[in-house]
């Protein structure tokens, strides 16, 4: 017997993907539905090699599902979680509605799969945020060895970071700066995306950071440790998936960049490309479709006494939403539910 999953969000770039991984892994899937507005009310979307047709979020009615897959903003979160968590069905949640809610576990499978067991307080498990969750792979086992007390982390993220609208954005902005009759103005990005770089994500702050530095802070303290000190600049850049991370961290102990590059090595979730040679290291545009969080430029910082810089590459769309959810969907099955 497997699971009754409905996948919310299912026309976007996260529910598309989470449709594909589900049958890519060959989830134990009983019975599958596509949720979306409903503008898209019949609409196709590819599970494996059948098609669903997409139905109507607001008239859906959740009681007899086993887990609902969430990826709608957090406005539409606020409205439907509830309704699904109260039906009995578990929802991972991909907005930051939840992140923060102390009677939530925020999870990634290879660093805290413990802490799912929490999701009985609300039958909800909130999915971090994309640069948060491939940066945490990373530093989990790295802070097992050597305990990290500080971490500078800089993203260039991809548009798709920003849905549906993120990409078209770029696509129809790229075009039109070769052919200037057709002029498309920034709408979802604050400037010009096309052949530039935004310092911002998300609202401001009062502090002045914006609210994704803010999400990589507070996320990597909830997932990882609470004592680790996390300092972050957010950046957008025209890259259609895959988010990049420049990440410096200083350790308590003396962690060598050799037993670094072998305890990555070893890791659930990652892979090292490290050769330092022309095109020895991982770029975006390499880790699409992938699982896995690519590091590579494995290196000390000579500037402090135990520090390490690494290149920290993954598809946003993967392990930053769509793959962790599923992974927490496997990790519920294996550990609560005990279906299929
Ligand atoms: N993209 C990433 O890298 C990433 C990473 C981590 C988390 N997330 C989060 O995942 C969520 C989805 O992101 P996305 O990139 O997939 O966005 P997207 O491409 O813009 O897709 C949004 C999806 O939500 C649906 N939707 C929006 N409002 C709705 C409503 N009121 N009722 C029913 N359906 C509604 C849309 O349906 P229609 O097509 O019918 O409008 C669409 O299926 C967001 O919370 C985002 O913050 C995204």
């Amino acid at each position: 017997m497997g699971y009754r999953i409905v996948v919310v969000g299912a026309t976007g770039n996260v529910g598309r993907e989470m449709l594909n991984i589900l049958a890519e892994r060959q989830f134990p899937v009983d019975e599958i539905v596509a949720l979306a507005s409903r503008k898209s009310m019949g609409s196709e979307v590819s599970f494996g090699d059948k098609t669903l047709k997409t139905k109507d979020l607001d008239t859906f009615d959740f009681t007899g599902w086993d887990m609902a897959l969430f990826a709608v903003g957090s406005d539409a979160t606020k409205i439907y979680a509830p309704k699904a968590a109260a039906a009995g069905c578990v929802v991972i949640d991909n907005s930051s509605l939840y992140r923060y809610d102390p009677d939530v576990p925020l999870i990634v499978p290879e660093v805290n799969a413990d802490a799912i067991m929490g999701y009985s307080k609300k039958n909800i498990i909130a999915n971090p945020n994309c640069s948060t969750a491939q940066m945490v792979v990373a530093l989990k086992p790295l802070h097992d060895r050597a305990r990290i007390k500080r971490v500078v982390v800089s993203t260039y993220q991809s548009v798709s970071g920003a849905g549906k609208e993120g990409i078209d954005e770029l696509w129809d902005q790229t075009k039109s700066i070769y052919n200037p009759v057709d002029d498309k103005p920034a709408r979802k990005f604050t400037k010009q995306i096309a052949f530039n770089v935004i310092p911002h994500i998300d609202v401001f702050m009062e502090d002045g950071s914006t609210k994704e530095e803010w999400k990589m802070v507070a996320e990597t303290k909830k997932i990882v440790d609470p004592s680790i000190k996390v300092t972050a600049t957010c950046v957008r850049v025209p890259v259609f998936v895959g988010h990049s991370e420049a990440v410096n961290i200083e350790f308590e102990d003396h962690l060598d960049e050799d037993e670094a590059r072998e305890i990555l090595r070893e890791a659930p979730g990652i892979m090292v490309i490290d050769k330092r040679e022309d095109g020895g290291y991982v770029s975006p545009v390499e880790c699409v479709g992938d699982y896995a969080t690519f590091i590579s430029r494995i290196r000390q910082d000579s500037t402090i006494d135990n520090g390490l810089n690494l290149w920290c590459v993954s598809d946003n769309l993967r392990k930053g939403a769509a793959l962790n959810a599923v992974q927490i969907a496997e990790t519920l099955g294996t550990r609560a539910l005990k279906k299929g």
